[in-house]
């Protein structure tokens, strides 16, 4: 079948898009490339630049390239950023989606999975989460997401589009090989910043906080192996193209949950030798523990990840890093 990914030169993204060729796909990718690059690509996937903001752009792009369905990952992702310039991303990832969902029920109403995030849950008693807790965003990132998930049920039951939400809980890992990795211009997750520092390029790690209740402390994350997600991406791509679960919404991720002194730990391990350590304050908005209740996606689309073990996951994030020590510019 043949896909459009929207954001596809991105980190989630690009692994997708080469998931998606793995399992025999056609693969068309729109991108602005505000944050993604053209290097993260196969060079033979078409890369039509354009942005969602331009509403005749996705239009065209639809029009011309006949997909089967799409899978939309553009968006602004920081946390931090999206307190200060809140304008921005509602604009970029609530209009930006909005001009996505009305060129598809206007020209070929296919199937639509989009990337959506743990973000939307906020702080929760619920461990582990379940995709029916209660919705209470703290950032607008989060906010824009749980809003663009709405659009999209909305676009369903007024015009039949079928549809797929991945919630994902913490993405982290490369693809092994090394080729390709996380590389956002600006740098604030754990995994990557860790291995920044084993490379000398960050001084020392900070743990915010280690009088979280939690059993070391520090925060709980659910890590999820990106190649994994993309391969959760091709399993909602094929059950809608089978006209199966035509308006779900999944958490992505493995239901168990690491310190920040767990992942440090593993980084050491696996880098072979210990990094700075420095205690810093909370970092403002950090739940104490997102752990996701995976089950309805294994059971639903047999999500089977592959990459269990936390060393493992970081062994290919360090080996994504130690070759590419400038990211794509390398
Ligand atoms: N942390 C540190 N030191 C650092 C960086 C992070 O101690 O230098 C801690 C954080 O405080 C947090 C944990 O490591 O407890 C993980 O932090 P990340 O920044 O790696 O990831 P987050 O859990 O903050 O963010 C993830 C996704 C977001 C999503 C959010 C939902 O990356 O896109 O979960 O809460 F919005």
């Amino acid at each position: 079948m043949k896909l459009l990914v929207v954001g596809g030169a991105g980190y989630i993204g690009s692994h997708t898009v080469r998931q998606l060729r793995a399992a025999g796909h056609e693969v068309v990718v729109f991108d602005n490339l505000s944050s993604g690059h053209a290097a993260a690509l196969p060079t033979d996937v078409p890369l039509l630049r354009g942005d969602l903001l331009d509403p005749d752009s996705i239009r065209t792009a639809l029009e011309s390239q006949r997909p089967d369905a799409v899978v939309h990952f553009a968006a602004l992702i920081e946390v931090g950023e999206s307190m200060r310039a809140p304008g921005r991303y509602y604009r970029n990832n609530v209009t930006g989606s909005l001009n996505l969902l009305q060129a598809i029920v206007d020209t070929r109403k296919v199937p639509l999975v989009f990337s959506s995030t743990a973000a939307v849950y906020g702080t929760t008693d619920a461990v582990p989460i379940p995709e029916d807790a209660p919705l209470r965003p703290e950032s607008v990132y989060g906010e824009t997401k749980l809003m663009t998930e709405r659009m999209i049920h909305a676009f369903h039951v007024a015009h039949g589009l079928p549809y797929t939400v991945l919630r994902y809980f913490n993405v982290c890992g490369a693809a092994p090989g090394g080729h390709i990795g996380e590389a956002h211009p600006s740098k604030t997750h754990l995994i990557e910043l860790a291995c920044l520092t084993a490379l000398g390029q960050r001084e020392k790690m900070m743990v915010f906080g280690n009088d979280y209740p939690t059993p070391d402390g520090t925060c709980l994350r659910d890590y999820v192996h990106v190649q994994d997600l993309a391969d959760a991406h091709v399993l909602a791509v094929e059950a809608l193209l089978a006209g199966r679960m035509m308006a779900a919404t999944y958490n992505v991720g493995l239901g168990r949950g690491f310190s920040v002194q767990e992942v440090l730990d593993a980084v050491d391990e696996v880098v072979g030798t210990p990094l700075p350590r420095e205690l810093a304050p909370r970092r403002a908005g950090d739940p104490p523990r997102l752990v996701a209740d995976a089950s309805r996606i294994v059971s639903d689309l047999g999500f089977a990840p592959q990459f269990t073990d936390l060393r493992q996951m970081v062994q290919t994030a360090w080996d994504w890093h130690r070759h590419h020590p400038n990211g794509f510019q390398d």
